[in-house]
Parts: C-alpha cells; structure tokens; sequence
C-alpha cells in the first residue's frame, strides 16, 4: 500500500449558488488525507454537453435532485476507483470513465464523475504538500489569469430586457493580478453609481453583473465604458470588452431570434452586427456569436473577424476535444472556452486545453452560472497557463472566492508571478 491509494469515495448532495442541489465528493486517501469538490451547474447549457444526472423526481428539489449521483458516488465510482494512486488523475478518470460506459457519462452522471475526479487530484496534491495549481502544471505554472469580469448580466441569467448573456470587462493593462482586480472592482462600482444615478436598478444577475433595463444591447456597452471612464480608466488602453452572446439560446428553424427584443438575424446578419460593433467599440471577445451546431456560420464569422478579435467557442466546442478538433480543422473561432463540467473529468479537461494551444487557440478556465465555493477553476486557470478566466463579477461569494484563491496564489508565487498583457490574446 502507498500513501496515495484511494481508500473510499463518499458523495454528498449540496446546493449551488441558483438553491438547486449539486453534488459534492470526498476521497479519502490511505495516509488519512482527503480532498475534496463541489461541482458547478449551467442555465444555458450546450447541447453537446456531458450529462448531468437529476434525479427527476418532481416530490423533491422539482425534479432536479442529486441523489441518484450521490449514490453512484459512494458506491460504483467508489468501488471503481479504491485501490487506484490519486496521483494519476488520467488512470483515475479511465476507470470511472470505463465504469460509466456511456459516450455522454450519462450512466453513472458526468456531475458524479466529475465530482470525485477532482476530489481525487485534491486529494493527491494535499497528500504531495502541493498546491493544487502546482499539482496539475509543475513549476511553469506561474501565470495568473486576466479577468474578463462579467459586470452586466442579460439573456438568461437575468430577468432584464437585454438579449446579450454577458457584458464583460478585461483589464489589459495592469501590472499584477492584484492590480487588475482593484480596478474592475473600481468599474463595477462606478457602474453602481452610474445606474443608481438614473433610477435604474442595481440588482444582480446570476453571476453577480447588474441587471437593469436598458434600451438596447449598445447601450449596456456604452454605459460600461461611462463606468470605465468615470472609475479614472481609459477604454482600449487599460480596459476592453468582452461579450458572451450564448446565441445558441436565440437559434430556431428559422435563423436567430432574439427572445427579448424579438429581433430576427439570419447567420450573415448577424455575423455583420458582431463586426459592426466590433468596429464601434473597444471589443476584444465575442463568445458563441453564432450557435452550436452554425458550423457554417462560424467559418465565415471566423474568416471575417478571426485576425481581429477573439471568437470564443463555448456551446460550440464544450469543452470536448472532438469537437474542438473539428473546430481547428474547419478554421472556427480561435478561442475555447473551459467548462471541466461540459465533459465530466479532469483529465478530459486538461486535453482540452492542451488541444487548443496546440493550435494556438486561446483558452478561458471558466465558472457556470450555478456555481459554488470550489475553487477549482482558480487553480486551473494557473496550472495550465490560460491565461484568462471568466467567473463573474466582483460580487457574490462563489465568485468572488475565485479571485480571492487568485489573490493567494499570487502572493504564493511571489517573484515568479506573471501578469498577461495584451500580447497573450494572439488578437487586437
Ligand atoms: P452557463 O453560462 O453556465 O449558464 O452555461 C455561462 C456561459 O454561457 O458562459
Ligand atoms: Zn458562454
């Protein structure tokens, strides 16, 4: 027996960040170390994600209960993976992998999966003295992540009249981590006051922007670049925008509808306004511009914008490396966005992201809109060199816990943290 063999694997049903259950996993290791992991859950989700196993039983939670994953936890993940070296999240992953049999995790649940994949990796690095960042990237990981901080939230993460899922902002020109979040903070404040200032309400959306009503999409950047302005910034140079379209939730039969205003875009409209606007404004990102399975579309949006701007794949890709493969071969996007719940293991994860820089696609460790405490995606975003993350605004615990886990992560790293600048975007 070594000090890493998996002892027992025990799974518990939690809530995340939405009062809906999630699960949470705990590995127990044979030197009496465990570690454990909380999994997030998304709104609007992509088709081609792995499974999320709900319970659907309508006496409790309305169906979206965890128990049936909990279960599968404690007991075939657990009798799958005991006796195997936490320190070997690929073999880890391969047996619970196997044990599930499906292509979408869809037996045993990816969210089940998931849970203990990185409980496991948890577990191996508390049991190595190593933070988990070190765990996953060794001693290059030592690049903290740009935040592209969602201040504005629309579509269907907030209850407002803006079709547009996210309005984010970049902070491009600071020196530190630190830094740049002192002056998203800053923005997202004078946006406070901004909104305030014209009656318009303060109220947050699910990942912690505001959510007023506005007259138009345009309008919610324009009132961000005011906020930009007024916390003592200038957009372009210490400040960009990042946009999350998440337009698979507009596409119907018939091309786009925008659910909200009710306006109508064929792919090639639409392909035209994300150009126009880009033009317009201080855009670096446009992420799932066009839909899911719009593989067309995203060729000509990709031929049109891609030397301009970031085009990142979220629904599109979901973190699978298939399909983000056919991506690179078909010329589509050049960004990936990284979802470790999209596709249900670590391990998986990080091929994802290994794929897409091989191709010098950028990619973006990223929350769900239902999110918990787990700080995963912080280490993550370390350990593998992203160099961009997307969790949120500077409110609302879960998070914010993620930039605090940034916070101590560079303080840890000391000397050897490194910043990003703008050259890490292979755009603008
Ligand atoms: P989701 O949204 O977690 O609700 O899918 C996040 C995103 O689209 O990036
Ligand atoms: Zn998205």
């Amino acid at each position: 027996m070594y000090f890493t063999e998996i002892e027992k694997v025990t799974g518990g049903e939690i809530l995340d960040s939405r009062g809906n259950p999630t699960v949470r996993a705990v590995v127990t290791l044979a030197d009496g170390t465990s570690g454990s992991a909380n999994v997030p859950s998304g709104a609007s989700t992509g088709k081609f994600e792995a499974h999320e196993l709900r319970d659907g039983d309508f006496s409790r939670y309305g169906g979206k209960g965890t128990q049936n994953a909990v279960k599968n936890i404690s007991d075939a993940l657990n009798n799958a993976v005991r006796g195997l070296d936490a320190r070997d999240t690929y073999a880890v992953d391969a047996a619970m992998k196997a044990a599930d049999g499906t292509p979408d995790k869809s037996k045993l649940g990816a969210n089940a999966i998931l849970a203990v994949s990185i409980a496991a990796a948890r577990a191996a690095a508390a049991a190595l003295e190593q933070p988990l960042y070190r765990f996953l990237g060794g001693v290059a990981a030592n690049t903290l992540p740009v935040p592209m901080m969602n201040i504005l939230n629309g579509g269907a993460h907030a209850a407002n009249n803006i079709d547009v899922q996210e309005f984010m902002i970049m902070p491009v020109g600071a020196a530190s981590f630190r830094e740049a979040l002192r002056q998203c903070s800053e923005v997202f404040h004078a946006l406070a006051d901004i909104l305030k200032s014209r009656g318009l309400s303060t109220a947050v959306g699910d990942e912690g922007g505001f959510a007023p009503n506005l007259d138009s999409d345009e309008a919610a950047i324009s009132v961000i670049l005011e906020a930009v302005e007024k916390a003592g910034y200038k957009p372009e140079k210490d400040f960009r925008i990042a946009l999350d379209a998440a337009s698979s939730e507009w596409k119907g039969d018939d091309g786009y509808v925008l659910p909200k205003s009710g306006q109508h875009f064929t792919s090639e409209e639409l392909i035209s306004h994300w150009e126009k606007l880009s033009e317009k404004y201080p855009i670096i990102s446009i992420e799932d511009g066009l839909a899911e399975e719009d593989w067309d579309g995203w060729k000509r949006l990709s031929e049109r914008l891609s030397g301009k701007i970031q085009l990142v794949g979220d629904d599109l890709f979901v973190t699978n490396t298939e399909r983000i493969n056919k991506g690179i071969s078909l010329c589509c996007a050049n960004s990936v966005l990284i979802k470790p719940n999209q596709i249900g293991t670590l391990s998986e994860t990080l091929e994802a992201i290994k794929t897409a820089h091989k191709a010098h696609y950028t990619a973006i460790s990223s929350h769900r809109s239902g999110e918990t405490a787990d700080t995963l995606i912080a280490d993550l975003a370390v350990g593998m060199n992203t160099r961009q993350i997307k969790t949120g605004a500077p409110s609302r615990s879960e998070r914010v816990e993620k930039y605090n886990r940034l916070l101590a992560i560079e303080e840890e790293l000391g000397n050897s943290a490194f910043y990003p600048q703008m050259s890490a975007f292979n755009v603008g």
